[in-house]
């Protein structure tokens, strides 16, 4: 059921005044949408909603990761990674130790991509990886590491594309084994990520909206992938500016592939393909 922008500011207002939470620079088309699926999904119509708002903390909660887009996948956009493997994380190898934020991690294939990368490159000792999200859900679902076989086959392809085979040097094709990083339980229709990786990452909720560095650390490398587009310029600029201070000088911030950095805060950055590198 259409939902008018009138009855949007009703829930924006009811969610920033009963909640910690803050839509209201959210981008007002997706938000829009997701408000109406949530009225089908609770079956409720506008006016319950926001009462439910205003006197249930616990329906907020479910009504945030309603709202939140959580699709993901394994080394997600291939070339990315390839991109990240060749011209970010090669630099890496002479550090001593290496910051890594995954801002918006979803359930967690972006994080367990990042890991089996470092792991090929030798670089995992070295790393500390912080994992973040709004939603306790998928955060919840990013620790188990546990995903279904059959709907993610696509996963191996992408794991080819990036682990086995060099695009600088096709012939050196490396024949990694998949269960190196995964059990797979074909009957069960489940794949689950080995021990020593789901053990590395630090998990815990995070509002990129009202948080900011709250790690007592910079980092080498942030990553937001497909974040931003759910946000307006304002927020996206709020956010960006966060980053650009908890990165060290010369560390790489990575946004998704449909993102961009525009306006005034873009001259803090060299911009090098998908990667932005924070100037002196
Ligand atoms: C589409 S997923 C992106 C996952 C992964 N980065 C990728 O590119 O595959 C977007 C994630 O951002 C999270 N998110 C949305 N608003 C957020 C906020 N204010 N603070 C932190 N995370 C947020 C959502 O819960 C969701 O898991």
């Amino acid at each position: 059921m259409p939902v008018s922008p009138e009855e949007i500011n009703l829930v924006i207002d009811a969610i920033k005044s009963y909640s910690p939470y803050d839509f209201s620079d959210y981008s007002i088309k997706s938000f829009t949408r997701r408000i109406e699926k949530a009225l089908i999904d609770f079956r409720l119509d506008i006016d319950k909603l926001v009462t439910d708002i205003k006197e249930n903390p616990e329906f907020v909660e479910k009504l945030v990761k309603g709202i939140t887009v959580n699709t993901t996948e394994l080394f997600r956009d291939p070339n990315v990674w390839q991109t990240l493997r060749y011209r970010v994380l090669n630099k890496f190898s002479s550090y001593r130790k290496i910051n890594i934020w995954h801002a918006g991690s979803s359930t967690g294939q972006e994080v367990y991509s990042m890991l089996i990368l470092l792991n090929e490159m030798g670089l995992l000792e070295k790393a500390n990886v912080f994992a973040t999200d709004i939603n306790t859900d998928v955060l919840n679902k990013a620790k188990a590491g546990e995903y279904t076989y059959r709907f993610n086959l696509e996963y191996f392809d992408n794991f080819n594309k990036v682990i086995r085979e060099n695009p600088f040097n096709f012939e050196d094709f490396e024949d990694i084994p998949y269960e190196k990083y995964f059990d797979i339980d074909q009957v069960k229709d489940v794949i689950t990520v080995k021990d020593f990786l789901r053990k590395k990452p630090v998990w815990f909720k995070h509002d990129l909206v009202n948080e900011g560095n709250i790690f007592n650390t910079k980092f080498d490398l942030i990553l937001c992938r497909n974040v931003l587009i759910y946000f307006n310029t304002d927020l996206q600029n709020h956010v960006i500016n966060t980053f650009y201070k908890s990165l060290f000088r010369n560390g790489a911030l990575m946004i998704g592939v449909h993102e961009s950095i525009i306006g005034a805060i873009a001259n803090n950055f060299n911009k090098s393909g998908l990667v932005y590198i924070k100037k002196d």
